[in-house]
């Protein structure tokens, strides 16, 4: 949620941190902006809307004093609409200090008070303003550059990533960080930061994770960090784990339409690193938990948002069905206002793709603190809840571009197999034969899904048929009830059309009040326990008039009575289902919105690293 990145030293500095915000474009695209020292001033050069406009403006007139300090910033808008006054980088009165920002400060509406009775005169309806004009006024107190910042630092509640540079100290970059990513990149003579690191992978893999409370004064060649009392600190500069991003879409018309087609090869990379063999139990090494610790386990708490939180829905059934043991899901932003209750035999599992969701990230600490032990699934090894965690798996799915989360999904979906598998074996608590088959069906899941993804047609008929439709309504039961949640959330981030999903056997306790002709229901209808009963529900629905869908890998006249449309997939065994499934779930929505012309891999008023609260 905002990108900042910032240089010193780079000979092409504008062009440095244009690119560097491309890179970003996925934390938000309300506007571009980016500051340089031009000649004996600072030049700010701001556009709205996506990063193109910026580079648009720039064309010809990117003249800048190269070497010297440079901060650019990607806004996702929190205080104050998407327009050219509140998009960053922000400047002081007196055109001292600019400065880009990604967090929220708090207390802004008090600071902005008092500068203004002392005669400041605020052009944005930012928080972010605020901490400019304090800046300024630290450094008209007298304070050199840094301890101006510090000072300023000190007076602000809330979340910052901050990137600061001086019209007077050309030389310097400034950061810091309170509750928001922040990384410096150490190259050859020229020094780096940057929010997340595809940013500054191609420039240098050597970076230094700040921590809350944390600055940074970077120079080209060398550079401090320091608390906010001034003392210097000892920091580790750590290799990421990544080799630079390709964004390319490799022929696709969009990321997400590529990210759905690489699902069967990150599944099968998921199950190279850690399924070698079928009749061996598995180690999950990750897991740092004792045998006696993971026998003796009673309780788990799973919190996450969005497509993650999704996941985790499934996982609890998972865990629940082949262990017994009662698993707990909760959005993170729950989570985090209510009594946390952790046990002595209970572990909280953080999910999230970025490993930098704000409420995930507070609700893991707070677990932490409570004294769980807390693991982390995230396909962010090096983020910072991969960092806070006592043990991490990491679930590899590459980097998503789309905003819509579609291969991180499966991947995560594929930990939670994994950990319910784990489990069953330490426990003892399935037999060692059904383990098998699962580990074996398991395998043949890349396969599946690819037939999917060749035989598309099905998906595409009905998405002509529906695009126009206002309102959808997705139906299922047990663990393919947060498919129909995820199904709807695709459909809804895209497109923006209303869709819900509904345990099949609560449409009649109200929504099917709603039903009409208008309404198409789709019902994933997977082979197994609550066939029957989704199938039942299906029915009440086809007698309201609803345009029927079904996803299932039955063919039979019955359905053919009940369905408009029938998606068919493989089949699998009902607890592998959900893998299946979302596939033609998330395909809907793609072709949906594609024929709605959708900016789809860049849905609007959304980020995919949701880092404010
Ligand atoms: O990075 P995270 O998994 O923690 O993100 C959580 C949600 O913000 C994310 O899943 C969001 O719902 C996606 N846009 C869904 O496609």
């Amino acid at each position: 949620m905002c990108g900042i990145v910032g240089c010193i030293g780079h000979e092409k500095s504008v062009a440095f941190l244009l690119e560097g915000l491309e890179k970003l474009e996925y934390r938000g695209y309300d506007s571009a902006g980016i500051a340089v020292h031009g000649g004996d001033e600072l030049k700010v050069y701001k556009a709205r809307g996506k990063l193109e406009n910026l580079r648009n403006l720039l064309n010809g007139n990117s003249s800048s004093y190269s070497l010297k300090a440079g901060i650019g910033h990607i806004r996702w808008a929190t205080h104050g609409v998407p327009n050219e006054t509140n998009a960053h980088p922000h400047i002081s009165s007196e055109n001292k200090v600019s400065i880009v920002h990604n967090g929220i400060i708090e207390n802004y509406k008090e600071l902005k008070r008092e500068l203004s009775e002392r005669g400041v005169e605020f052009k944005s309806q930012t928080d972010t303003e605020v901490i400019a004009h304090l800046i300024e006024d630290f450094l008209n107190q007298g304070h050199e550059f840094c301890d101006a910042i510090r000072h300023a630092l000190k007076k602000l509640d809330g979340a910052y990533a901050l990137g600061v540079i001086f019209k007077e100290d050309p030389e310097t970059l400034y950061a810091a960080r309170k509750s928001a990513p922040l990384i410096v990149g150490v190259g050859k003579n020229r020094n780096f930061i940057a929010s997340d690191a595809p940013a500054i992978l191609e420039h240098t893999k050597r970076v230094i994770y700040l921590e809350d409370n944390e600055i940074a004064q970077i120079k080209s060649s060398s550079y401090k960090i320091l608390d906010l009392e001034g003392n210097i600190l000892k920091k580790k500069v750590e290799t990421l784990p990544w080799e630079p991003v390709s964004v390319s879409k490799m022929g696709y018309k969009h990321f997400m339409l590529k990210e759905i087609h690489e699902q069967p090869d990150v599944i099968r990379q998921t199950l190279f690193d850690k399924l070698r063999s079928t009749d061996q139990p598995l180690n999950l090494k990750e897991v740092k938990l004792t045998r006696q610790q993971l026998e003796n386990l009673d309780r788990i708490q799973v919190i996450a948002c969005g497509t993650s939180l999704h996941a985790a829905l499934v996982g609890k059934y998972l865990i629940e069905e082949f262990t017994g043991v009662p698993v707990d899901v909760e959005a993170s932003s729950e989570y985090i206002y209510k009594r946390a209750i952790v046990s002595k035999n209970s572990i909280t599992i953080g999910v999230s793709q970025s490993g930098e969701t704000a409420d995930t990230l507070t609700a893991i600490k707070q677990a932490k603190a409570k004294g769980s032990h807390v693991l982390v699934i995230t396909n962010r090894p090096d983020s910072t809840m991969a960092r806070e965690a006592d043990s991490l798996l990491p679930v590899n799915a590459g980097f998503e571009v789309s905003v819509a989360a579609t291969k991180s999904y499966s991947a995560q979906l594929m930990a939670f197999y994994l950990l319910a598998i784990f489990l069953a074996e330490i426990k003892n608590s399935l037999p060692a034969e059904r383990i098998e088959e699962y580990k074996k069906e398991l395998i043949q899941l890349p396969q599946k899904i690819e037939m999917i993804l060749s035989n598309k047609e099905k998906i595409h008929e009905c998405a002509i048929k529906f695009h126009n439709t206002r309102n959808f309504i997705y139906i299922a039961r047990g663990i393919n009830f947060p498919v129909a949640l995820e199904g709807a959330l695709k459909l809804k981030e895209i497109s923006y059309i209303n869709a819900t999903g509904y345990p099949a056997g609560e449409l009649k306790h109200g929504p099917i009040a709603m039903l009409d002709e208008t309404i198409p229901v789709l019902s994933v209808l997977a082979p197994g326990k609550v066939y029957e009963k989704v199938l039942s529900n299906s029915e009440e629905s086809k007698a309201r008039n609803a345009n029927m869908i079904a996803v299932t890998s039955e063919e039979n006249e019955h359905l053919e009575q009940v369905f408009d449309f029938i998606i068919n997939i493989p089949y699998t065994d009902e607890v592998f289902s959900p893998i299946l499934t979302t596939i033609p779930l998330q395909l809907l929505a793609y072709y949906i919105a594609e024929f709605l012309g959708k900016d789809i891999d860049q849905p609007r008023n959304l980020a995919k690293s949701v880092t404010v609260e």
